[in-house]
């Protein structure tokens, strides 16, 4: 038995959106919405953590120690998983501290995690590996959330999410989604191929080059199912990634997410966040325009969550 603790609010709904569908001028648009997984605002990484908080029990960890981005959404959500089930948390966030702490850090802050400050992305690792001898130096027993929670512990999370998926019984003739560390990308390959779902899955990178996301992916996907018994082997030419939308640079926001962001707002009253969702959606707009998909197809963007960061001081009234 895989350990895993259910906390996330499951299954995820599945919404059409006729008007932004009309908009558009087809093909047919549906979202899941695990944006609403709970823990914290929900997204993505509830999944992950219900597998990782569990393994991190079951090794007798007292602290989990994560790292990413100043605003990053995974820390959030790591932050707040650790003060659920009583861990202390470290964050290793790399950029600059703002004066005011707003959004994801505000939240990090009020879940007691302890942020230690990279300014520099190339010593990162060096900083994180630091952090974590020196708890175990102070006698705790840290465990390490990998950035994104993408270990194959983190994307069973999606693997399952696959199988709710199918349960749904919801026709999709793709799923369209964010990716960027490649665990919710694997967790659905895998989960695919585990439980059969019919369609394609299209990961748009939100930062990543097509070649690292296609080795990366399937190189993880074929991992996980060591995991669940059945060593599937993946290659890269079963991974389907789009990196056409990531060029300005990962949580630079140009006119693409911009548009994206205000269309789910004002045609289906849905939120996206400019960093991942945002930039999901404006590669799934600009490939309907493209008349990529055919027009009666069924499309199932997975939205992933991360609207906090529509309220980080470098966004707020940018978008
Ligand atoms: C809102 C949101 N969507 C998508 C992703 C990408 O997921 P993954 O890292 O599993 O590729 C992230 C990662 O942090 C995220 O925060």
């Amino acid at each position: 038995m895989i350990p895993r603790i259910l906390f996330a609010h499951l299954p995820t709904s599945i919404e059409s959106m006729p008007r932004l569908t009309d908009f558009l001028g087809g093909p047919q648009l549906f979202v899941k919405r695990d944006d609403q997984t709970g823990l914290a605002f929900g997204g993505n990484k509830t999944r992950k953590l219900e597998f990782l908080v569990a393994e991190a029990c079951e090794q007798g960890a007292d602290m989990l120690i994560s790292a990413g981005a100043i605003q990053s959404n995974h820390c959030r959500q790591t932050a707040a998983a650790a003060a659920k089930f009583g861990f202390d948390c470290i964050l290793v966030l790399t950029g600059e501290i703002p004066k005011q702490a707003t959004a994801n850090l505000y939240l990090d802050e009020l879940f007691g995690a302890r942020i230690v400050n990279v300014s520099n992305r190339a010593d990162r690792d060096r900083v994180l590996k630091e952090t974590f001898d020196k708890a175990v130096g102070e006698g705790k027993k840290p465990y390490l959330v990998p950035y994104g929670g993408s270990s194959t512990t983190g994307a069973l999370g999606y693997a399952f999410a696959m199988e709710e998926f199918i349960k749904q019984d919801v026709h999709a003739d793709w799923i369209v989604f964010g990716t960027s560390s490649g665990g919710t990308h694997a967790g659905l390959v895998l989960g695919q191929r585990v439980f059969g779902f019919k369609g394609k899955i299209l990961g748009i990178s939100i930062d990543e080059s097509e070649d690292w996301l296609k080795s990366n992916v399937s190189r993880l996907a074929s991992e996980t199912s060591g995991r669940l018994g059945n060593h599937i082997e993946f290659k890269p030419a079963d991974v389907l990634a789009n990196a056409d939308y990531c060029k300005a640079g990962y949580g630079v926001l140009t006119d693409a997410e911009r548009e994206a962001v205000r269309l789910f707002a004002k045609m289906e009253g849905l939120l996206l966040d400019p960093v991942y969702t945002g930039r999901a959606a404006a590669g799934l707009v600009d490939l309907i325009r493209k008349g990529f998909f055919i027009k009666d197809e069924k499309i199932l963007f997975w939205h992933t969550g991360g609207q906090p960061a529509l309220f980080a001081e470098n966004y707020l009234n940018t978008i």
